[in-house]
């Protein structure tokens, strides 16, 4: 398999590039930054993909947090819309597979289910509707096509500067600096490795899944409260961790209850093992048997 990977410094991005540098079944691997390349300009796009010809492009690109899609709005709509729509048709141009990262938050959190990949998405800021939009642009640009829905990702920081530390790797920091922690409890979601991740868009890739959404995060749910007790625990860092109800200082709405859920071909196996398993790995805990 010949990649072109967009977005390489990002979170994602970082991991998603080891991943396939790793991996045997990919040949060859073009991985191009923010610095090389800008997903909204539709000439950089097209040559790029042209002079690769990849048989897929991995974009992990985007506009993220979802406050600052809401300051910026006509930004996450060139980087999470328009950027995505290049990168769907110069795909189809040249035969390759298109591979669009998308979010839990195309969905409004109302529900008490997890999400399946037919449920209705109702996204409630920039953030999701920009991401929403994102993904009808992939569809529409190229009848193959991968939808990866995400949430709540932790892995190895970016290598960008610009781009966020995780959340499991920010509490860590903030914990372990003494700092008191405040953390919400009442927005639950599934928490995701991205190697795990990363692991699976190879996967789903290398055995030609059915163009569609597929939702890739780890087994199970939790909230960002405790999601980061099972972190400090993890790490033997004993610091004071309040629950909070819904804190947000920040102007975009999130949905609260996100977990997603839906079947996975059976060779995609690494993603299904339980979030906590994905955590124990990443930060390294040994657990007896
Ligand atoms: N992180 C999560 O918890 C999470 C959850 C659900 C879904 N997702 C999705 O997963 C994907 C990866 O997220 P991430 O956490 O890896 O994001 P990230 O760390 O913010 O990385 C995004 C990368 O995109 C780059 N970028 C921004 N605008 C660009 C442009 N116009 N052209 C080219 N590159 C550009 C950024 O570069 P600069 O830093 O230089 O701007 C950054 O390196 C995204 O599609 C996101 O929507 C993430």
């Amino acid at each position: 398999m010949r990649i072109l990977l967009l977005g390489c410094e990002g979170l994602l991005g970082t991991t998603m590039r080891a991943t396939a540098a790793a991996d045997p079944r990919v040949t060859s691997m073009v991985a191009l930054g923010h610095g090389e390349i800008d997903i909204t300009d539709r000439e950089q796009v097209r040559r790029a993909v042209r002079e690769v010809r990849p048989d897929a492009c991995v974009n992990t690109a985007a506009l993220m947090p979802a406050d600052l899609c809401d300051q910026e709005a006509e930004r996450a709509y060139a980087v999470n819309t328009l950027g995505p729509r290049w990168v769907s048709q110069s795909c189809a141009e040249v035969g390759a597979v298109p591979v669009y990262i998308s979010t839990d938050f195309v969905f409004d959190g109302q529900g008490t289910r997890a999400y399946r990949p037919d449920d209705l998405p109702r996204p409630v800021q920039t953030y999701g509707i920009t991401k929403l939009a994102g993904e009808h642009e992939t569809r529409l640009g190229s009848d193959r096509h991968l939808i990866a829905r995400t949430a709540c990702l932790f892995g190895p920081p970016p290598v960008s500067p610009t781009a966020r530390a995780s959340f499991v790797d920010r509490v860590a920091a903030a914990a372990a600096a003494g700092n008191d922690l405040k953390i919400v409890d009442n927005v639950v979601m599934s928490p995701t490795f991205t190697g795990d991740l990363a692991t699976t868009v190879l996967d789903l890739l290398h055995h030609g899944a059915d163009s569609g959404v597929y939702h890739v995060v780890n087994q199970g749910s939790t909230s960002w409260y405790r999601l980061c007790v099972a972190v400090l625990e993890r790490l033997g860092i004993d610091a004071q961790v309040t629950p909070v109800e819904e804190q947000f200082t920040t102007t975009a709405p999130r949905p609260h209850h996100t977990p997603l859920a839906g079947e996975l071909p059976e060779f995609a196996r690494r993603i299904r093992r339980p979030w906590e398993a994905a955590l124990d790995e990443y930060l390294g805990v040994r657990r007896a048997g």
